[in-house]
C-alpha cells in the first residue's frame, strides 16, 4: 500500500538511489510525479533504474558517481540542477557493508564503510546544500539501528551510522533557518534488499527467529519505508526536523532485551 501525495514537478534526488530501498523511495516519488535523479557507482545500476522509472512517466536523470570522491558528487549534483532546477528532496542512503568481527577486520576495512556511509553523506550533503530549494527542501538521511544498537560485527557500521544521524542533528541546526528541514529514517531488516541478505544468515529456521524478535512480526518492505520518505518530505511534515525515526516494527527497542535479561530483568 502506498501514500498518495503530490509531488508534482518536484525536483527529488536519490544518491545511492538505484537499488534497494532507495530506489523504493525514488520509485515512490516518481509514482507521485516527481522528476527523479539518482546516482550511484554502477553504470549498470544507473541505466537500469533510468529505464525503470521512465517507465513511470515522470522524467528522469541519471548519473554514475562515488560518493567517496567529492568533486563527482558535485558534478553530479550540478548536472542535476541544471536538469530540474532546485532541489525540493534530497535522499542520502549509499551504504556498504559487511560482517567481520573487529579484531579480524583491516584498516581499511573499517575504513571503507566509514567513508562510504559517513563521508560520502557529507559530501552528498554538502554538496547539495547550494541547490537545495530555500526555504522548501526536506534533506533525508537513511540511517540503520547500528547507529543506536551495538551489533556484534558490525563495528564499522556501527561507528560510521552513529556519525550520520549526527550530521542530521547539526545539519537541522545550521539549516533550519533557512527554511531547510533535516531528518533520518532509520529502516529495521527490509526483506529482499542487499543489506538484509547481508546480514541475515540464510537459513529458514534463523529467518523465523528474525521474524520473531520484531514486535510486529514481520519484516518490512520497500513501501513501509517509501512510505515514509514521502510523509517527511510532504507538507504533513512541516514542522519536523531534526528527528531520527525508525521504521522497523519496533524491532530496534526488542534488541535491548538481551542485554536487560543478562542483567537479571525479568522481561
Ligand atoms: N570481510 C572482511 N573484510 C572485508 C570484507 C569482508 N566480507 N569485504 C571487504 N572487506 C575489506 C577488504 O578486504 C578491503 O580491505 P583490505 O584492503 O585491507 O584487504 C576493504 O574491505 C575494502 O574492500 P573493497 O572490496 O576494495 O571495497 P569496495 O570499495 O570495492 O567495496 C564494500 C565496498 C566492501 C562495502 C562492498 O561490500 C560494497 O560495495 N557494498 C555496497 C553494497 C552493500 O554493501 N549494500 C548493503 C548496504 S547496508
Ligand atoms: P543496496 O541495495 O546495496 O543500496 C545501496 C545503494 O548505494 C546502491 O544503490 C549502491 O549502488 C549505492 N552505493 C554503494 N556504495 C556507493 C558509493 N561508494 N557511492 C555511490 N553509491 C554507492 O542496499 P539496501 O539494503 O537497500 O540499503 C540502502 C540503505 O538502507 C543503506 O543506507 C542501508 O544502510 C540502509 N538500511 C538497510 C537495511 C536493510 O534491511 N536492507 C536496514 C537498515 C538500514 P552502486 O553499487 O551502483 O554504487
Amino acid at each position: 500500500m502506498q501514500l498518495d501525495l503530490d509531488f508534482d514537478g518536484r525536483h527529488v534526488v536519490v544518491f545511492g538511489g538505484t537499488t534497494g530501498i532507495n530506489f523504493g523511495i525514488a520509485h515512490a516519488f516518481a509514482r507521485q510525479g516527481a522528476h527523479l535523479t539518482v546516482a550511484s557507482r554502477k553504470a549498470e545500476n544507473v541505466e537500469a533504474a533510468i529505464a525503470d522509472l521512465r517507465r513511470h512517466g515522470g522524467k528522469v536523470f541519471g548519473t554514475t558517481a562515488d560518493v567517496r570522491d567529492f568533486d563527482a558528487v558535485g558534478a553530479a549534483l550540478q548536472a542535476s540542477a541544471r536538469q530540474f532546477g532546485p532541489i525540493d528532496v534530497l535522499v542520502s542512503g549509499a551504504a556498504g557493508n559487511f560482517l567481520c568481527e573487529a579484531k579480524d577486520m583491516s584498516s581499511n576495512g573499517f575504513r571503507v564503510v566509514v567513508d562510504i556511509d559517513l563521508v560520502g553523506s557529507f559530501h552528498v550533503l554538502r554538496q547539495a546544500h547550494a541547490h537545495l530549494r530555500k526555504p522548501g527542501a526536506s534533506v533525508i538521511n537513511i540511517t540503520a539501528p547500528q547507529s543506536f544498537v551495538p551489533m556484534r560485527y558490525q563495528a564499522h557500521a556501527c561507528a560510521a551510522k552513529a556519525g550520520v544521524d549526527q550530521l542530521t542533528r547539526v545539519l537541522a541546526l545550521e539549516w533550519g533557518a533557512q527554511g531547510v528541514r533535516v531528518n533520518s529514517i532509520s529502516p529495521g531488516p527490509i526483506d529482499g534488499t542487499e543489506g538484509f541478505r547481508k546480514l541475515m544468515a540464510p537459513s529458514e529456521s534463523e529467518r523465523e527467529a528474525a521474524r520473531n524478535a520484531v514486535p510486529l512480526k514481520r519484516f518490512g518492505s520497500l513501501d513501509d519505508i517509501a512510505n515514509l520518505a514521502l510523509f517527511l518530505a510532504s507538507p504533513y511534515a512541516s514542522y519536523i526536523s531534526g528527528a531520527l525515526i525508525p521504521c522497523d516494527g519496533g524491532g530496534a527497542l526488542e534488541s535491548v532485551k538481551p542485554v536487560l535479561e543478562s542483567a537479571g530483568a525479568q522481561i
